[in-house]
């Protein structure tokens, strides 16, 4: 049987010149390439004449053990990932399903840019000190653990990244995430959103927790919120948390 292996390739945050020269050049090599329609679009560029298999939102699991199955065959597949696989991305679940149908499969996994660092570079240097990265996607997490991490994170000061801010469309997750940290951190905490970082229709807006409230309509699931810490400030429309070098 002739090797096959499964690449799960970051594509980064939209554009080719985000992808990293091992994704190019993973997704050059491939037979085949696997994802979700929006990120294959993505790097529609690169894969001219390769056979495409693309599928909607919902059906991970169905895309991993597609790429397992067509590896196992002997194909080389780059599953591609949006953003970083391994940052709420494809890396976890298709070892889990490789692991399951042969443990003795080759995988890559190839990192990206992840939506928190192409934001945070968007709007600044937000994220120089210690940060917590949470979902508000309820899909897959009870949202009682969410707020419990919510909760922790506040209290204990970190930046906070808020990946899908605007689960299925609930903006209601983030009023709640709002009111959960403002009651550990004063109103007039930076934050910032960045909606399609990185992408030709990249937009961004600076705000605060207390002003949080009016920017709801502006933020989509395409768009990434960064709260600061206490020591956050907007230097006119950058924002900055300090690393705390003596200047
Ligand atoms: C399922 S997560 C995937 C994250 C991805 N693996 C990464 O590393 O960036 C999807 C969420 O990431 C955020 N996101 C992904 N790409 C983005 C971009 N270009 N600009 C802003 N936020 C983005 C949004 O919050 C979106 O709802």
């Amino acid at each position: 049987m002739p090797s096959g292996k499964v690449s799960v390739v970051g594509n980064g945050p939209g554009e080719l010149e985000h992808l990293t020269s091992r994704a190019r050049e993973a997704i050059e090599e491939s037979d085949l390439v696997i994802g979700y329609k929006l990120y294959v679009d993505q790097v529609a560029g690169l894969i001219e004449g390769k056979e495409v298999v693309a599928s909607a939102m919902g059906k991970e699991v169905e895309r991993c053990r597609r790429a397992v199955s067509e590896a196992r065959a002997g194909k080389k597949v780059a599953l591609i990932s949006g953003g970083d696989p391994g940052i709420y991305g494809m890396a976890g679940l298709l070892l889990q399903v490789a692991g399951e149908a042969d443990p003795d499969l080759e995988v890559e996994i190839i990192p990206g840019v992840t939506a928190a660092g192409a934001a945070a570079a968007v709007l600044g240097a937000p994220l120089m000190h210690d940060f917590a990265v949470i979902s508000l996607s309820d899909l897959l997490t009870p949202w009682e653990l969410i707020e419990k991490r919510l909760r922790a994170a506040a209290e204990a000061d970190f930046v906070i990244v808020l990946y899908n801010p605007r689960s299925r469309g609930r903006s209601d997750l983030l009023v709640r995430a709002r009111e959960i940290v403002l009651t550990h951190r004063q109103g007039r905490t930076p934050v910032g959103i960045v909606r399609a970082a990185g992408r030709e229709a990249q937009n961004q807006w600076k705000t605060s927790l207390e002003e949080l409230t009016g920017c709801l309509e502006e933020i989509d699931m395409a768009s990434l919120v960064i709260i600061g810490n206490s020591c956050t400030y907007w230097d006119n429309h950058r924002m900055i948390t300090p690393r705390g070098y003596p200047l």
